[in-house]
């Protein structure tokens, strides 16, 4: 039995993901909730591993259908160690990152087709879905900029070429047109304080919040 809420964050490279999910989660705990952070490819100790797998090293590391699949484990693994356990423990959890995820970056993105990877999502995580999910739309050339500037490592997905950053930006849209009760396009260029509060209305409304 499921007593939290199950909310994802998704976009392309720098749309501000990270700091939004501080904020719903500090907006969500000064409410009196019990928030769980996590993120993908990651979120546990095994799924973590396989991240690394897959951020680092050659764009070409990896053909389509392997990483798709190796995104795919992480998730699993994710699920069963973090996500489902803290649902039921009655936590709210924001994932940074989800399923769209890779519909995007590995069906659109890579080209692998909507068939592929509904195939994988119905094996893997049967019908689990989000409760909300906030696609946040930024143009790959300002976004790649921003996520640039952060460096850091981890940039296999960075150094794919611009035309594959412009392919899943358009599945995101897709996504979010095809299943528009559930998610939720936000303008990821604008004020950070003016997105947060965007993000905190949207989730009271499509969750029936309090917004006190
Ligand atoms: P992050 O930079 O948001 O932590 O995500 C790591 C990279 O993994 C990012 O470039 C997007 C990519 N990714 C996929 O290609 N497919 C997926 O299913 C997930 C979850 C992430």
């Amino acid at each position: 039995m499921l007593r939290g809420k199950f909310i994802t964050f998704e976009g392309g490279e720098g749309a501000g993901k990270t700091t939004q999910i501080k904020r719903l989660a500090q907006w969500l705990t000064a409410q009196g909730r019990q928030v769980t952070t996590t993120r993908e490819p990651g979120g546990s100790a095994g799924a973590e591993q396989i991240r690394s797998l897959l951020v680092n090293g050659p764009a070409d590391r990896w053909s389509a259908s392997t990483e798709a699949l190796l995104h795919f484990a992480a998730r699993r693994d994710h699920l069963e160690k973090t996500v489902i356990p803290a649902l039921e423990a009655g936590h709210w959890v924001l994932c940074d990152r989800f399923v769209d995820s890779t519909m995007a970056y590995q069906g659109y993105g890579h080209q692998l087709g909507r068939e592929i990877i509904e195939q994988l999502q119905t094996i893997v995580v049967a019908d689990f879905l989000p409760d909300f999910t906030v696609i946040m739309d930024i143009d790959p050339a300002s976004g790649l900029g921003r996520a640039g500037e952060r460096a850091g490592g981890e940039d296999r997905y960075e150094s794919m070429a611009l035309e594959f950053h412009q392919r899943l930006r358009a599945g995101f849209l897709d996504i979010a047109a095809r299943d528009p009760e559930r998610c939720a396009v936000i303008d990821a260029d604008g004020a950070i304080d003016d997105i947060a509060v965007q993000i905190r209305e949207l989730a009271a409304q499509r969750l029936s919040l309090d917004q006190t």
